[in-house]
């Protein structure tokens, strides 16, 4: 893998890890880290090695606490249309993400940071992480989906509240809304991150993409979640991973799936 100048990347046991890697901001997300998520989710996507991935901010004060409000200075309309859009399509190819994606939060995740952890498809917390969407104390609106999928991982009523409000809420009271899957002391949040991800990275390869696909489809305007899931069930019939694993159950041995 290429060095980037803001993320630190390493592949272990199938796990790519990428750190976030401006501590002195707070891992805030600059022009150049959206850039290089963009590049290093390509590894996640086309390497065969690559299971999935875990994102983490450097140091264990913030996940990513925003967007770079340094680069707000002088945004006219059009500007910020391209920077919500980028944001955007990167944080959706995060989330559409065929495998797995777990974001370890390890302190602020606030704006831009909430948002990047709720594109992941779980989140595990350090019980230091803070969670918020604190935009309109800025004046702007949460621009990389954090209107959208807040709403879909906590429901109308609380999201309005945070959004509103710009409360930050503690990692406790994240877990209660369903915005944190787990939390954990802080030494501890990487090896949690990596277990999930082992209990995931064991199942049918193919299966996962799939339930990922179908969770999708149901927050996707004028698709039928549930014909979606009738033609990927079908999908997952005809693969090799599906006659090993219900074969595997009925000989009463592990399954050693393929991914084919
Ligand atoms: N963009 C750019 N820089 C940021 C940043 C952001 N979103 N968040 C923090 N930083 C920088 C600070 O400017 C500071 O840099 P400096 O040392 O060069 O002055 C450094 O990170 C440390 O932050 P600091 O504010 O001194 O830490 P703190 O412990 O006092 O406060 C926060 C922590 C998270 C409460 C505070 O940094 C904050 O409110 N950040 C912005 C959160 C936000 O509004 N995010 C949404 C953006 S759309």
């Amino acid at each position: 893998m290429k060095p980037y100048s803001t993320l630190l990347t390493e592949i272990t046991d199938g796990i790519l890890f990428i750190t976030i890697n401006r501590e002195d901001k707070l891992n805030a997300l600059n022009k150049t880290v959206i850039t290089e998520l963009d590049e290093v989710l390509e590894e996640l996507y086309n390497n065969p090695d690559v299971k999935g991935a875990i994102i983490t901010g450097k140091g264990n004060k913030a996940f990513v606490a925003g967007a770079d409000i340094s680069e707000f200075k002088g945004l006219d309309a059009a500007a910020g249309r391209t920077l919500a859009q980028r944001g955007h399509d990167v944080f959706a190819k995060i989330e559409k993400s065929p495998k797995p994606v777990i974001a370890a939060v390890n302190g602020f995740a606030l704006g831009g940071g909430c948002e990047l952890a709720m594109a992941c498809h779980l989140r595990v917390a350090s019980d230091n992480a803070k969670f918020g969407q604190p935009e309109v104390k800025l004046g702007i609106i949460p621009g990389y989906g954090g209107t959208q999928r807040l709403v879909q991982l906590i429901g109308k009523g609380k999201a309005l509240e945070l959004l509103m409000t710009a409360d930050i809420i503690d990692a406790a009271t994240a877990e209660r809304l369903g915005l944190a899957n787990a939390v954990v002391p802080g030494e501890e949040l990487l090896e949690k991150a990596k277990s999930v991800m082992g209990k995931i990275t064991v199942q049918a390869p193919f299966a996962i993409a799939q339930v990922i696909a179908c969770v999708d489809a149901h927050f996707k305007d004028g698709v039928d979640g549930f014909a979606t899931e009738v033609e990927l069930f079908a999908k997952c019939v005809a693969t090799e991973d599906f006659v090993e694993g219900a074969g595997a159950f009925l000989e009463k041995r592990k399954a050693n799936f393929k991914g084919k």
